[in-house]
């Protein structure tokens, strides 16, 4: 037997080994996929971002994503160790059961993401509740610039019970009973936590203030950035609304103005900021942009699956659209708050240097994601399914 022979078997062997590696199968619609299991998802993927999301990191995909905290955390291994029903997690029971959970006092505002993915499971049968509620979320979030890509498993079984009530936290519970219950509901250190609240960087509020809709946590609801870590640490000075709500404490950023809603600031958050448990933490996303990405990146992985079997779980994430990179812009101090207005509570690390935007009086805070403040309603369909005109 020559050389070249030997040479030319192992070069088929390593072939081999590579094809093993990175199968690929041919989906029914073309596609190519790394399992048969992530066929559905390519159809699903660009119907969510066509006809629901329109390709922005709008309402629909903030509401989105906070479906896939509110689903999975509905889950207790203290109910399971006392042998009660402690919820199914990652289970999808929010679409499953659509009118059920939607009406826990913790879940106000949940049913307009309901409603919504409740029409695209009628025509994506072949994908589960479950995994509805959890690739929302993932291909929503690569519409928003700073988002990571997050992991996708498929093949979540459909719920079949409603969770428990009074398992989702709320921004009114302290410290302690928040800690306890992300540590109950799924194993997730304080760390993690904090990381799990990078989200509250695209996020509005239309139910802590009944009077206001889209309420936004810091300056760039529509940017996935660490301006939520800065503002929430800035002294406040007022509400943008009635305020004496419960759960929300005063903003630092109040200003109201017709269409643009002032800084909405939940007391949940602005603890959470200064407890000796979780500030160094949370102070340290601050500016910190790649770190708060992996950091969010690895919970959000964790979070996708709480109570399933992940071992029956196919990886279907380079289904995903790529994520949005994020803008480039380092964290500042919004024009006329600088570095004498931080409510420090980590000491042992210094506070980041950063710059002030400029203007002499408080910007107002754009309500849409193209910066102005034009007609962007969010797709609202009702769960019969007819659209609604809905302008919250
Ligand atoms: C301490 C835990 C948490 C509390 C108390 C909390 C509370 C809230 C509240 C009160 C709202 C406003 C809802 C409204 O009035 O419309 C909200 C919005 C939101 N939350 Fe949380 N949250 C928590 C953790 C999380 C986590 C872990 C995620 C996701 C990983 C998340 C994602 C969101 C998003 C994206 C929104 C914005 C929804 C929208 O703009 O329509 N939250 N949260
Ligand atoms: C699936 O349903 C949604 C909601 O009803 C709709 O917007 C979308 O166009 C449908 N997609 C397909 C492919 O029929
Ligand atoms: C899950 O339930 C939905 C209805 O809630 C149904 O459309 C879908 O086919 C079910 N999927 C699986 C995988 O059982
Ligand atoms: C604040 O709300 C409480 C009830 O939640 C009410 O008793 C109180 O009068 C309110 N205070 C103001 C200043 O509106």
């Amino acid at each position: 037997m020559s050389f070249k022979r030997l040479a030319t078997l192992s070069a088929l062997a390593i072939t081999a080994v590579n094809a093993a590696n990175f199968r690929r199968v041919t989906c029914p619609d073309g596609n190519i996929a790394s399992h048969a299991a992530c066929c559905p998802f390519f159809s699903l993927r660009d119907d969510l971002q066509n006809n629901l999301f329109q390709n922005q990191c709008g309402e629909d995909v903030h509401e989105a994503v906070r479906l896939t905290f509110h689903d999975a955390i509905t889950f207790s291994e203290q109910l399971k160790r006392e042998g009660k029903f402690a919820g199914g997690g990652a289970d999808g029971s929010v679409l499953v059961f659509p009118t059920v959970e939607a009406n826990f006092p913790a879940n106000l505002g949940i049913s307009d993401s309901i409603d919504n993915l409740v029409q695209f499971l009628k025509n994506h049968t072949d994908v589960s509740a479950a995994d509805m509620v959890q690739f929302a979320g993932a291909v929503g979030l690569t519409n928003c610039p700073g988002a990571p890509q997050i992991q996708f498993l498929a093949g979540r079984p459909n719920a079949t019970a409603p969770g428990p009530i009074g398992l989702i936290p709320q921004p009114q519970d302290d410290v302690t009973s928040i800690l306890a219950r992300f540590a109950d509901g799924g194993g997730f250190t304080p760390d993690e936590v904090i990381a799990l609240l990078s989200s509250h960087t695209i996020a509005r509020a239309d139910h802590v203030d009944p009077t206001l809709d889209a309420a936004p946590f810091d300056s760039t609801p529509f940017t996935f950035d660490t301006q939520i870590f800065l503002e929430v640490l800035l002294k406040g000075v007022g509400f943008p609304g009635l305020g004496n709500n419960t759960g929300e404490v005063s903003s630092p950023l109040p200003k109201t103005d017709d269409e643009d809603v002032g800084e909405l600031r939940l007391q949940s958050d602005f603890a959470l900021a200064r407890d000796p448990r979780t500030a160094c933490t949370w102070q340290g996303f601050v500016n910190e942009q790649e770190k708060m990405m992996s950091a969010f990146k690895a919970a959000m992985a964790k979070l996708a699956v709480v109570a399933q079997d992940v071992s029956k779980l196919v990886d279907c994430t380079d289904v995903l659209p790529p994520a949005t990179p994020p803008t480039g812009k380092p964290a500042t101090f919004p024009a006329t708050k600088s570095r004498a207005d931080v409510q420090q509570a980590c000491l042992i690390e210094p506070f980041p240097h950063l710059t002030t935007d400029p203007g002499a009086v408080e910007t107002l805070i754009p309500h849409c994601p193209d910066g102005s403040m034009d007609d962007c309603d969010p797709i609202q369909f009702t769960l019969s399914g007819q659209m609604e005109d809905d302008d919250s």
